[in-house]
């Protein structure tokens, strides 16, 4: 096993007050058959994408004594060039930007955005990683809670952007670790009322940035609107990606920014000097050389997001079917009144499959696998319903 949380930190090391007891963030890493826990694409690249990795990285390896392209302009005119196809976007290459990993992106949103004094808007349950780039910025993170259903609780949003004048209002589409999509027209609600909202801790007339994760956006149903076709329209809307979900390309750690001009120049400020690497760039290059081939599997995984989500509500526990939260992801958060759901967690790991304990109490969390682990989840599942039904039964 790596990344391991149990980590003891030396008492002699001046470690930040506010990060004493802290464990590094992540899911375990455990070496088990099927691995459906982190929200990955299982479709590697295949061998005529890897030559071109080959060849584009062997190429930029000419170079190595260099610094990369600091700007990255090439690569950003791939995302220009992508976000137009896939999304309908019209942007220009100073419209976006570029980072290892969305992770990144947000960090350095945080940074450019946040600090002390500056307050960041989640709607929770969401990313378990967005309080922690608050944290890290000496942001304060405040959280309106979702609806039942875990779309958001506009109202409250709306409440809260007034009462807490926060610097960024973060909105996941689709939210992790739900699957739940944000409409278009409640986001242009939000856009609309952070016009004229004020920013505590900021200048006079400043307003919050909207930051809309659109991290498994592309798994999205067909025709769905993506938050970047208005980034023309309102300059505080910055819109994240990522390289890492639909077009399985998670190890190469890329991500990207669409937003207006002045908020990549904003990026641009906070950013370590040469960022990101020759080499991440001219993988990515390669990525986007292979456009179509990288997200073939796409369509697949929504049928098999569909088609899993109809079989887990014909599933019971102690009687009562499961309920599976509406995703337009790759991912379904399901259960709901799994009363020890770590039990049902450690049954399917004893099965060879790792899943995720994360979200609200009583849910669990799986992302789609090829057809072959989907199998042998479904199997492992009912399983260990039966395994941990019965040891409730023992215990009454
Ligand atoms: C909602 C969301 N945003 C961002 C990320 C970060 O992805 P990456 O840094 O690989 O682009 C993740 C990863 O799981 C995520 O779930």
């Amino acid at each position: 096993m790596s990344g391991s949380n149990d980590n003891a930190i030396p008492a002699d090391l001046p470690l930040r007050n506010d990060l004493l007891g802290e464990e590094p963030y992540g899911a375990p890493q455990l070496d088990v058959p099927v691995c459906l826990n982190v929200n990955e694409n299982p479709y590697p690249p295949t061998h005529a994408v890897v030559r071109s990795i080959e060849k584009r990285v062997r190429e930029a390896a000419k170079d190595l004594n260099r610094y990369p392209d600091r700007e990255h302009m090439e690569l950003r005119q791939a995302f220009v060039d992508y976000l137009a196809k896939e999304s309908g976007a019209k942007l220009t290459t100073d419209m976006v930007w570029g980072a290892n990993g969305s992770n990144e992106i947000m960090l350095q949103l945080f940074q450019a955005f946040g600090g002390p004094g500056r307050t960041a808007l989640g709607c929770d349950p969401t990313y378990s990683m967005y309080p922690e780039y608050a944290r890290d910025t000496f942001t304060q993170w405040r959280i309106v809670p979702r609806k039942e259903d875990f779309t958001l609780d506009l109202d409250r949003t709306l409440e809260a952007i007034r009462d807490l004048e926060p610097a960024m209002v973060l909105l996941t589409s689709p939210n992790n670790p739900t699957g739940t999509p944000l409409p278009m027209e409640q986001l242009e609600r939000i856009l609309e009322a952070c016009q004229d909202a004020r920013v505590a801790g900021a200048a006079e007339g400043t307003r919050p940035v909207v930051v809309v994760d659109e991290a498994y956006i592309e798994f999205r149903d067909p025709g769905v609107p993506s938050a970047t076709t208005l980034v023309g329209t309102y300059g505080n809307l910055a819109v994240s990606r990522t390289m890492s979900k639909a077009f399985a390309f998670a190890g190469a750690r890329v991500g990207y920014l669409a937003a207006s001009a002045g908020i990549i120049d904003c990026m641009r400020i906070v950013r370590m000097p040469y960022h990101l690497s020759a080499v991440t760039q001219a993988a990515a290059l390669a990525g986007f050389d292979n456009t179509a081939e990288q997200l073939s599997q796409v369509a697949h995984l929504r049928e098999t997001r569909n088609e899993t989500a109809a079989w887990l509500r014909e599933q019971t526990y102690r009687g009562i079917p499961l309920q599976v939260a509406p995703s337009q992801s790759n991912f379904l958060m399901f259960g709901g009144h799994f009363d020890d759901r770590g039990l049902i967690f450690d049954e399917m790991l004893k099965r060879g499959v790792l899943i995720r304990v994360v979200g609200p109490e009583g849910w669990l969390r799986v992302c789609m696998g090829t057809d072959e682990e989907m199998k042998v989840f479904r199997k492992a599942l009912t399983e260990s319903l039966r395994a941990a039904e019965a040891a409730h039964d023992q215990q009454d």
